[in-house]
């Protein structure tokens, strides 16, 4: 039997060379890191919530007209994704002041800003992933002002969808980030959310108590991170209403 072919593997997933050309399988692991590497456990079921809570996130954009790189589920911690060029930058959306930012301008945590605050950080892993300008960007050429453009439009529209649909089940979006795709049709590129939107790349507050439900439990030590993953799949309807925290989640179709 073939081995499969490994394309790429990052802190929480595996890529894949998938079935058909232009497609990737994306592999959700059970890793979580914080703080460029430096903390890292395995939370034994993140990697399914994950997947799970991704293929969720991405239909739900896909329905209301966002293009993401989602094209189906495969398994409990695999899906197939579109092969995309990876913008090498992070689209950071702000709400509410919190983690970095907060720490930065000396701000309290919890604070609604003035608008929702876009930031863009260097996907670099040696260096930490450094926060940039557009001045950066252009001058070195990561992207174009009309990507820039296409980038921030995009993230502001998941803000919009993801504020929504955590508003609806009793949880605030405070921030997240979002990585985006370039793909090609012959001539013409477009540009498509990439990589996940799960709350690993989320802080998610519950609106009454104000408990997080993100990967700040495991970055400061807030208790059992399946747990609140959990509490989130469960509230969206993706679990079912009766699943307790569990180690091994149990997936509904
Ligand atoms: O740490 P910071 O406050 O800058 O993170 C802002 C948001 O971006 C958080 O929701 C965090 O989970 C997400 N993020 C991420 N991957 C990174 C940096 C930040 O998902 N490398």
């Amino acid at each position: 039997m073939a081995r499969r072919k490994k394309i790429y593997e990052g802190k929480a997933k595996i890529l894949y060379e998938g079935p058909e050309p232009g497609t990737i399988v994306q592999y959700f692991k059970d890793d979580a890191t914080a703080f460029n590497a430096e903390k890292r456990d395995v939370i034994e079921g993140k990697g399914v919530l994950n997947n799970r809570l991704s293929e969720f996130f991405m239909t739900g954009l896909g329905t209301v007209g966002v293009p993401t790189h989602f094209l189906k589920r495969l398994n409990m911690r695999e899906q197939l994704v579109r092969q995309v060029e990876i913008i090498p930058l992070e689209i950071i959306v702000r709400n509410l002041a919190a983690g970095t930012m907060a720490k930065r301008l000396g701000l309290e945590e919890g604070e609604a800003l003035p608008r929702p605050i876009v930031e863009y950080c260097l996907k670099d892993d040696k260096l930490g992933d450094p926060l940039v300008s557009e001045e950066h960007i252009f001058a070195f050429g990561w992207a174009s002002q009309q990507d820039l453009d296409d980038m921030v439009a995009l993230a502001l529209r998941v803000n919009d969808f993801m504020s929504g649909l955590m508003y609806g089940v009793g949880i605030k979006l405070v921030d997240f980030k979002i990585e985006v795709g370039r793909l090609w049709d012959g001539d013409f590129q477009r540009l498509i959310v990439a990589d996940e939107i799960s709350p690993d790349s989320c802080r998610l507050w519950d609106i009454e108590t104000g408990q997080k439900l993100d990967k700040d439990v495991f970055r400061r030590d807030l208790g059992n991170l399946a747990d609140a993953y959990t509490e989130v799949a469960r509230r969206l309807g993706v679990l079912p209403a009766n699943a307790t925290p569990i180690i091994k989640p149990t997936l509904i179709n």
